[in-house]
C-alpha cells in the first residue's frame, strides 16, 4: 500500500492562533543511506526554494550521498518546484514527462517532487494519475523529513505522498550544503500572511513565522567565520519580521542593525513589502555601509483601482511618497521592483498609471509578469476580460520603459570606481571575471581567478544595458 497524505487548500488558507515552537533538528537514526549513491536537485522558483535545496542537499550529504551532475548518473532526483505562475508549473510537468524514459532505462532511479507545487490539490491528483513514475511527493512544511521518506521508498519499494497543509514548528540547526562559498541565503522568516489576491504563496508556504534572533545571529557569525562576504536575508515579506513575536518588539530594523554591527562585508534583504517599509528601516540602511544600497520593492501596479483589487494595502501615492523618502535619505540607492500586467479588469488607463509610476520611481530594473490565474486564490474567480494579446502588448510596452531604467542605472557608474564581489569566470568568456557591485550591477572585467571570492575595486570603462565593463584597479 502506498503512503498517502494529500494537501488541502482550504486548510492552508486558515491561520491558526497556535504559537510556533522552535525545535532543534535531531539527527536521523538512519545512517549512510546514500553510501555509493548520487543525488541531483533541480531548483525552480525563488530563493526560498534555493534555501530549501541547500537543506535537502545537507540532509542527503549527511547520509553520504554525493552530488551528481547529470540525471544519467544519479540515484535520487529531486525536482524542487514553483507554483507562482502557470508557465512555471508547465515546465515541471514537461520535465516529469521526459523523466519517464529515464526511469525505463534505470528503474532504480528515485524521483521526488518537492516545493510549492505539491501544496496544491490538483497537482498531487495529476501526479497520482499521470506521472506514476514519481516515487515521492512532499511539500514545503516537511523538508526536514526527506531522509525518512527516502528510506521508506528505498526499503518498501512503494510510493509516498506526504503534504501538510498546516505549517509546523521552526526547525533550527538543519544541515545545509551551501551552493556558494562566499554568498549565503539566511532565512529570517517563513510564510506569508498578506494574501495578495493573485498569489499562491500564502497557501503554499503557510503563515508568517519569524526565526528567533539568536539563531539568526549565530548563523551569520558562523558564516562570517567561514569567510562569507555576503548574506541575503530572506522572507516573502522580510520587513514584517518579528511582528509575530508575542513577547518582544524586536523588529526587522533591530535585526538589520544587529547584523550590520557584525561587520559582514555585505548585507542584502529580499523581499520588502512597501506597506511595512518603516522609517526605522530606511534609517538603518542609510546608516550602515555594509547594508548595500539596493532595495527590491515590488509595487505590482500603479493603479489605485488595481492595487485595491490586488489587496496590496497601499496606494500609488503612498508608494511614491515612500520612494521619495528612500531617495532623500539614501541618495545612492538602486531600486528595483516587480510588476504584474493584465490583472483582471486592468484598463488602458490603469496601465498608463503603472507606466507613470515606473517613470517617477526611477527604477533601475524590474521583473515584469503577465497575470496568471492560480486556482484557489480570490483573483482566479474575478472576471478577466483582457485578451492574451493585449496583456502581452502591455508587457512589451512596460519592458521598453523598464529597460531604459536598466540602462540609466548602469550608465551612472560609467567612469566611476566600484567595489565588486568577484563571483567567477563570466558566462561567455573564460578569461573574463564577473561579479556584482554594491548596487547589484553585473560587472565583467579581465582578472586572475585567484581573486574569486574577494571584493575588489574596478574602474568602469563602459556601461551597457545589462552589464558594466571595467578594469581592475
Ligand atoms: N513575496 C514577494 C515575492 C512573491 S512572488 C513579494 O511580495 O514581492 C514574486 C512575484 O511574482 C510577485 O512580486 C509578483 O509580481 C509575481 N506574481 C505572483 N503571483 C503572480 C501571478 N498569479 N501571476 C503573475 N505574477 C505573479
Ligand atoms: Fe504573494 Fe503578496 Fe505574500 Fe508577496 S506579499 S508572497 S505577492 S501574497
Ligand atoms: Fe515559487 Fe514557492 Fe517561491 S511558488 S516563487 S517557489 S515561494
Amino acid at each position: 500500500m502506498d503512503k498517502l497524505h494529500k494537501p488541502d487548500l482550504k486548510q492552508a488558507r486558515k491561520r491558526s492562533k497556535d504559537d510556533i515552537q522552535t525545535k532543534e533538528y535531531q539527527h536521523s537514526e538512519i545512517i549512510n543511506l546514500g553510501k555509493g549513491k548520487k543525488y541531483l536537485i533541480q531548483t525552480h522558483g525563488c530563493q526560498a526554494n534555493e534555501a530549501d535545496t541547500e537543506v535537502l542537499s545537507g540532509l542527503l550529504e549527511e547520509q553520504a550521498f554525493i552530488k551528481s551532475n547529470s540525471i544519467e548518473e544519479t540515484d535520487v532526483l529531486i525536482i524542487n518546484t514553483c507554483a507562482i505562475r502557470e508557465n512555471a508549473e508547465n515546465k515541471v510537468f514537461g520535465e516529469l514527462g521526459r523523466l519517464k524514459s529515464y526511469k525505463k532505462v534505470n528503474p532504480d532511479l528515485i524521483i521526488a517532487v518537492a516545493g510549492c507545487m505539491p501544496q496544491e490539490e490538483d497537482v498531487v491528483e495529476r501526479i497520482l494519475k499521470k506521472y506514476q513514475h514519481v516515487d515521492i511527493v512532499f511539500g514545503t512544511h516537511n523538508v526536514n523529513k526527506f531522509i525518512e521518506y527516502l528510506h521508506y521508498v528505498m526499503v518498501e519499494k512503494k510510493r509516498l505522498i506526504e503534504v501538510y497543509s498546516k505549517e509546523g514548528d521552526i526547525i533550527e540547526n538543519l544541515p545545509q550544503a551551501r551552493d556558494h562559498r562566499f554568498k549565503a541565503w539566511v532565512n529570517i522568516m517563513f510564510g506569508c500572511d498578506e494574501f495578495c489576491t493573485y498569489c499562491i504563496v500564502p497557501y503554499t508556504r503557510g503563515k508568517e513565522r519569524s526565526r528567533q534572533k539568536d539563531y539568526i545571529i549565530r548563523e551569520v557569525k558562523a558564516l562570517l567565520n567561514n569567510g562569507y562576504k555576503e548574506i541575503t536575508l530572506l522572507g516573502q515579506n522580510v520587513n514584517s519580521y518579528g511582528l509575530d513575536f508575542k513577547d518582544s518588539n524586536y523588529s526587522f530594523a533591530n535585526l538589520l542593525e544587529d547584523l550590520a554591527k557584525l561587520d559582514i562585508p555585505r548585507i542584502k534583504f529580499t523581499t520588502s513589502h512597501p506597506k511595512d517599509f518603516s522609517d526605522d528601516i530606511i534609517e538603518i540602511v542609510a546608516k550602515y555601509d555594509n547594508i548595500i544600497p539596493f532595495i527590491h520593492l515590488p509595487v505590482q501596479s500603479g493603479s489605485n483601482t488595481v492595487l485595491k483589487k490586488m489587496n496590496r494595502k497601499y496606494t500609488k501615492e503612498d508608494y511614491l511618497t515612500l520612494v521619495d523618502k528612500i531617495y532623500d535619505k539614501i541618495p545612492n540607492i538602486s531600486l528595483t521592483t516587480d510588476i504584474i500586467v493584465g490583472f483582471p479588469t486592468e484598463t488602458e488607463e490603469d496601465f498608463l498609471e503603472t507606466l507613470d509610476l515606473v517613470r517617477k520611481s526611477k527604477f533601475e530594473g524590474a521583473y515584469t509578469f503577465v497575470y496568471s490565474p492560480r486556482k484557489g486564490t480570490p483573483a482566479a474567480s474575478y472576471e478577466n476580460n483582457i485578451s492574451k494579446e493585449e496583456a502581452k502588448s502591455r508587457l512589451h510596452r512596460l519592458n521598453e520603459l523598464v529597460n531604459e531604467g536598466y540602462r540609466r542605472g548602469n550608465k551612472r557608474f560609467e567612469h566611476e570606481t566600484v567595489k565588486v564581489l568577484v563571483e567567477g569566470p563570466s558566462k561567455t568568456k573564460s578569461d573574463v571575471l564577473s561579479g556584482y557591485t554594491e548596487n547589484n550591477k553585473l560587472v565583467n572585467f579581465k582578472g586572475d581567478s585567484s581573486i574569486i571570492g574577494e571584493i575588489v575595486e574596478v574602474y568602469i570603462e563602459e556601461a551597457k544595458t545589462w552589464s558594466l565593463y571595467g578594469m581592475i584597479k
